[in-house]
Parts: structure tokens; C-alpha cells; sequence
């Protein structure tokens, strides 16, 4: 009877240790069986990676999409630093197709949906004023790419999306296969590789549209995070957001995030064209690094002590201030998906490159391989 009793008083020690244990790292990830669907007559699922610290991301076949980012935050307790939904259906209704997925074949906008290669005219699906917008109306964020779950020549876990996309889809000249592979490092960041082949001439620019938010939760707005862009220029736009051209000067203008400056303080400088045409940021930035991997820039919140820095081997950076949204969609934990509580931060080519001379190639050419490495890397100050 000692014996059970002694057994019994173990049994509960161990049952209070591990829940606490749990509550205290604050994580409370995303239930497989509510992402468990058929899409499109493909299988749906929801993969779960993570590091030695803890660190733990969540990603769905839809849109090869990730769901959670948990991360730790000064006081110890975990963060989720992305927006987004509880379950696959509410990703299938939301307003924003946006939230967590890789965009392409072309991320951003092409004018007025064309381009040429070669002296072949193209025409794209168009599904923004005339103009294309992240692959089309059908572009890669809507797709259920086929997901693998294994660990990498590093030891890290990882989760490998590909999408077959055929010649033709939503406009775009060849085959074209991409393989994206996420990975969660031992130094907490979260490595974003993208690979592509194609069978005939076509253009492509992939990236993550993610929207972050350091304070962990959309009821606090991004306005306090402190963002550093290492660029001296950025590309401005008409009013449809569609490139000149141009390489415009940050200097002296709410553009200048070289020497880091809270999002808040140029969000609503409508008296500056730029912010009036986004609406606030919704911009291009030409990374002094050019091509080369090496550090773009980083956000910082003092209030989690959440640092994310950005190294990419993309001569771009689209910063986007989560200005559309209405407030009105209900995300995870019930929070609302409020205006300025989420910023994408996408490591890419220029928008609408094909259209201009002096803009990164976007070309991919049958023979040659589309490469894309990004890190987000998670620290606490
Ligand atoms: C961004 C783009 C914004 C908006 C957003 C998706 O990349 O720059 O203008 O379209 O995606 O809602």
C-alpha cells in the first residue's frame, strides 16, 4: 500500500513537472489533424521542425506555407513571431492569400501582366489593376506543394516543399520545378533554400511572404519595431506600385532605415510620394550587399528583446507594413489580423525586373538552376 501510495505521489510530481514545464516555455503549436485535408485531390498536412533551444516552426503543404514560428523572448517565454490561422480552412477562406506562403513563379508585380524574352511576347494572368501580382491568381502560394520531412547534411530538422508547375500556368513560358526546403538552425535561425529548373526560357522570382511580428501577438501594432535596412536606394513606384525604374536615394527621407528606425515614425509621412502610393511602406529596397550573401538588415522589439536579422543572397528587399488589412479576419489564439500588426520582409529580385534593363536578371534558361538562400536568425538583446 506504502508502495502505491509512494508511486502514486512520484507519478503526480512527474505529471505537474512536465505540464509546468510545458506552460512555462509558453509554445502551444498548431494540431496536425486540423491542417489533415484533401486540397485540389492532394494531401494536406501539417510538419512540425524544431532545434536544441526549442525553437519550433510549423509548416502546411497549401502554399508551402509556414504556420508558426515559436521563438524565445527575453523573459524566457516563447513567442510565436508570425501571423496567421488555426486550421487549413480558415487559410482557404481568408481575404489574404498571403499570410506565410512562397510566392511566385514571379513574386511582386509584373506591369500589366507582360514581358518578353527574347523578342517573344508573354501575357500573364493579371489579377491586380491590370497588372500581376505574386504569380497570378493561381500562383504558387494557392498550390498544395508535396512535403518531406528529414534532417539535413547539418543535423537540422528540415521540411522539403516541391510543386511541379506546367508550361503555361497562369501565363508563364516552360516547366518549371521548385523544390523549397526549410530548416531550423542551431543558432535559432530559420534557412529558407529555393532551387528551380525549367525545360524552356521563362522568368521567376521566389520568395517567403510572411507577415512577422515580434511582440508575439497582432493585438500590438509593428509601429515600435526597429528596422535596419543595410540600402542606400530603393526602386520607387507609380501609383499601381509598378517600378520606373529608377534607383531613388533614401537620404533625408522616411526610406532611410540604414541606421535603424521604428516603422512607426514614417508609416504615415503621406506628404512624401513613395509612403502616399504605399499607403505606407510597401517598397523595394536594392540591398547595398548586391548578390552576394551577407546581411540585408534586422528588426528589433525592446519589449520581447526579439531580434531578427536577415541574410540573404537576393539583390532585393520588399518591405510591407501590413497596411491592407482590416482587422476584421481572426487569427490563431483568436486574435484579430489588425492594420500595422504584421510586416513582410521578402528577400527577392526587384519587382517587375523582366520589364527593365538595369534590374537584376530574372531570366531562368533551360541548362541553368534558379538559386535563393535566406535566414531569418532569431536573438534576444
Ligand atoms: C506584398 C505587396 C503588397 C501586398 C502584399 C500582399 O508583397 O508588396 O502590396 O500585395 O504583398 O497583401
Amino acid at each position: 500500500m506504502a508502495m502505491i501510495k509512494q508511486f502514486l505521489i512520484f507519478a503526480s510530481v512527474v505529471t505537474l513537472f512536465t505540464s509546468c514545464s510545458q506552460q512555462d516555455n509558453g509554445i502551444r503549436l498548431l494540431d496536425k489533424s486540423d491542417f489533415e485535408t484533401e486540397i485540389d485531390g492532394k494531401h494536406n498536412t501539417l510538419y512540425t521542425i524544431s532545434n536544441e533551444n526549442g525553437m519550433t516552426v510549423q509548416i502546411t503543404n497549401y502554399g508551402a506555407r509556414l504556420v508558426s514560428v515559436w521563438v524565445p523572448a527575453a523573459d524566457g517565454v516563447f513567442r510565436d513571431v508570425i501571423w496567421g490561422y488555426p486550421d487549413i480552412d480558415s487559410y482557404l477562406n481568408a481575404k489574404d492569400k498571403y499570410s506565410g506562403p512562397i510566392v511566385g513563379r514571379y513574386g511582386n508585380r509584373i506591369g500589366k501582366g507582360q514581358f518578353s524574352i527574347d523578342g517573344t511576347k508573354y501575357q500573364l494572368v493579371v489579377n491586380e489593376n491590370g497588372n500581376q501580382l505574386h504569380g497570378g491568381p493561381r500562383g504558387f502560394s494557392t498550390q498544395v506543394w508535396d512535403g518531406r520531412q528529414f534532417t539535413d547534411a547539418e543535423g537540422n530538422q528540415a521540411v522539403e516543399m516541391s510543386y511541379f508547375s506546367k508550361d503555361g500556368e497562369e501565363g508563364y513560358p516552360g516547366n518549371l520545378t521548385v523544390k523549397v526546403v526549410y530548416s531550423v538552425t542551431k543558432d535559432n535561425g530559420l534557412k529558407i533554400g529555393y532551387e528551380a529548373v525549367a525545360d524552356a526560357a521563362t522568368i521567376i522570382n521566389l520568395t517567403s511572404h510572411v507577415y512577422y511580428n515580434l511582440h508575439g501577438t497582432t493585438a500590438k501594432s509593428t509601429d515600435s519595431h526597429v528596422l535596419t535596412i543595410d540600402a542606400d536606394y530603393f526602386t520607387p513606384t507609380d501609383a499601381q506600385l509598378i517600378p520606373t525604374g529608377e534607383f531613388e536615394s533614401v537620404e533625408g527621407t522616411p526610406m532611410d532605415f540604414r541606421n535603424g528606425a521604428a516603422i512607426g515614425n514614417g508609416m504615415d509621412r503621406f506628404d512624401y510620394e513613395p509612403i502616399k502610393f504605399g499607403n505606407g511602406y510597401d517598397h523595394n529596397w536594392v540591398l547595398n550587399k548586391k548578390s552576394a550573401y551577407g546581411k540585408a538588415g534586422e528588426v528589433y522589439e525592446a519589449s520581447t528583446g526579439i531580434c531578427m536579422e536577415i541574410f540573404t543572397d537576393q539583390p532585393g528587399l520588399q518591405f510591407y507594413a501590413g497596411q491592407g488589412m482590416d482587422g476584421k479576419e481572426v487569427g490563431k489564439r483568436g486574435e484579430v489580423h489588425n492594420k500595422r500588426s504584421g510586416i513582410a520582409l521578402e528577400t527577392q529580385n526587384f519587382p517587375d525586373a523582366p520589364n527593365h534593363d538595369n534590374f537584376p536578371n530574372a531570366v531562368l534558361r533551360p541548362g541553368e538552376k534558379y538559386t535563393h538562400n535566406t535566414v531569418y536568425k532569431f536573438s534576444i538583446r
